[in-house]
């Protein structure tokens, strides 16, 4: 395999900001606890800050999300260092210059909004902080297609696409990753898991609160933006692709992209947009808003494995539960003495969050072993969310060590655009909902046999399901 540098710098933009604080001063204590972070980290951001107060709201971070570890905090903040100054000012990079020291391989992390990066390319190029650097970048990659052609030629106009790290932190959640593992390791997967025995397969990503103090980021995003064109189609990818011909990144990235291609833009009369009841009295929401905060959609997959499988997705907030699952049903075999009704339908579900499950429904026979069949649920795998690596650790440990497996790929990005871009333009208004239910319906965009309202978890190797 091919040997790559680590980085030995890590510089972070946005550094005050509301991601810096929730997400990645945890994932760098997480670092410094597993020893994969001993570099300098330079955070950057205009607040007329100092070091001193950066290094405060690193402390606070850490004790408000997942909590100080006395060690590794003692070693993460003597490797803080901090440069306070506009990012249109050259000046502020010569001070990053010099915290580089004599870094010879430095990560920048844009941790801002997209439409600041040109502005700080320039200035990385401008002041030499470009040079054997590596980029590492937040969503939303982009507004649409357009822009987000832009902004790869913009990234691409400064580093070689090997260099560029697109961070989607779903990629990097365990069961996400494992749902590739689940597939390819197991040999009663491939027969079962194609056009001929599944019959449909639907995604939910639902969340139970709304857009959290979000709402100016939120109204100019949407679900679609925020959620649909990034973490649900990389999990959707991931049930989806073949198996990569080889072990390396590109292999895998290969055919993530080769999923993406035989899709076809979904147009709008595929779409349902929602607005939950309240969105409008958001801080930072335009009153008169016509963002969605939930979505329905449904496509097809044109290719020889899944040519005539619909692909269902629904993503909101304010739902009446933080979950998200997929649910493939299998097609019912001929029923010959019994009724269709009475024979419950297989299925393969795939808990991805808040914990990791995967389960396989069958019909058995009831005590009486008549009438209607039972279906229960055989389990495969149950774990907490707990005992995983957060994905935030592990995007950026994985990005300093130069493996861009985890991260979208220009092309994968550009035809993720590419599906989603005529559903953008929807004119139909959002249908308001009320906060803690399911979102508004529509029987065309609703799977055969309805869409999967994910239960509890219980601690039984099986549970029955219905019957
Ligand atoms: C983010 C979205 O990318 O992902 C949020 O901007 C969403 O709106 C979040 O809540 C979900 O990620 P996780 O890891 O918290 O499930």
């Amino acid at each position: 395999m091919e040997e790559r540098q680590h980085s030995d710098a890590l510089v972070f933009f946005g550094a005050t900001g509301d991601l810096a604080y929730k997400k990645i001063f945890p994932a760098l204590q997480a670092m410094v606890k597993r020893g994969t972070l001993t570099m300098p980290v330079i955070g950057v951001a205009k607040a007329g800050w100092g070091l001193d107060q950066l290094v405060a709201r690193a402390k606070d971070s850490l004790e408000k999300h997942g909590g100080l570890d006395g060690e590794a905090w003692d070693k993460l903040s003597k490797l803080l260092r901090y440069v306070d100054g506009d990012y249109s000012d050259i000046e502020t990079f010569k001070k990053v210059k010099q915290e580089l020291g004599d870094a010879k391989a430095p990560a920048h992390y844009l941790a801002i909004p997209p439409a600041m990066f040109e502005k700080v390319v320039e200035q990385l190029v401008a002041s030499g902080c470009a040079d054997n650097a590596r980029m590492i970048v937040e969503k939303p990659f982009g507004h649409d297609l357009a822009s987000a052609q832009e902004l790869n030629k913009i990234l691409l106009s400064a580093f070689p696409e090997s260099s560029i790290f697109r961070i989607d932190h779903y990629l990097a959640k365990g069961p996400v990753r494992n749902l590739v593992a689940f597939r390819f390791q197991n040999s009663m997967m491939e027969p079962l898991w194609n056009r001929t025995f599944i019959e449909s397969v639907q995604i939910t990503m639902a969340e139970d609160f709304g857009v959290q103090g979000r709402g100016a980021f939120y109204d100019q995003t949407g679900a679609i933006r925020d959620v649909v064109q990034n973490h649900i189609f990389q999990l959707m990818c991931n049930l989806a692709m073949e198996a990569p011909a080889n072990k390396d990144a590109e292999s895998m990235r290969n055919e993530k992209v080769k999923v993406l291609r035989s899709i076809a833009p979904i147009s709008a009369k595929d779409v349902l947009r929602g607005q939950f009841k309240g969105y409008l009295e958001e801080k930072g929401v335009k009153p008169d808003s016509d963002v969605e905060t939930f979505a329905v959609l449904r496509l097809q997959i044109q290719s020889w494995r899944w040519g005539g499988v619909p692909f269902y997705i629904r993503a909101g907030k304010n739902m009446p539960v933080t979950c998200t699952e997929v649910l493939a049903r299998l097609r019912k075999p001929p029923i010959t003495n019994l009724t269709e009704e009475d024979v419950p339908q297989n299925y393969l579900r795939f808990r991805i969050s808040p914990e990791m499950t995967i389960a396989m429904a069958v019909s058995v026979s009831n005590e009486s072993g008549k009438g209607r069949r039972q279906a229960v649920e055989l389990v495969a795998s149950r774990h907490p969310a707990a005992d995983e690596m957060e994905a935030y650790e592990r995007v950026l440990t994985d990005a300093m060590k130069g493996d861009p497996t985890l991260f979208a790929r220009q092309d994968y990005v550009e035809e993720a655009w590419r599906i989603v871009d005529p559903m953008l333009a929807d004119e139909d208004p959002v249908i308001v909902y009320e906060p803690g239910t399911w979102g508004p319906e529509s029987p065309a965009l609703t799977p055969l046999g309805g869409w999967d309202k994910p239960l509890p978890e219980t601690s039984d190797d099986y549970r029955v399901v219905e019957g």
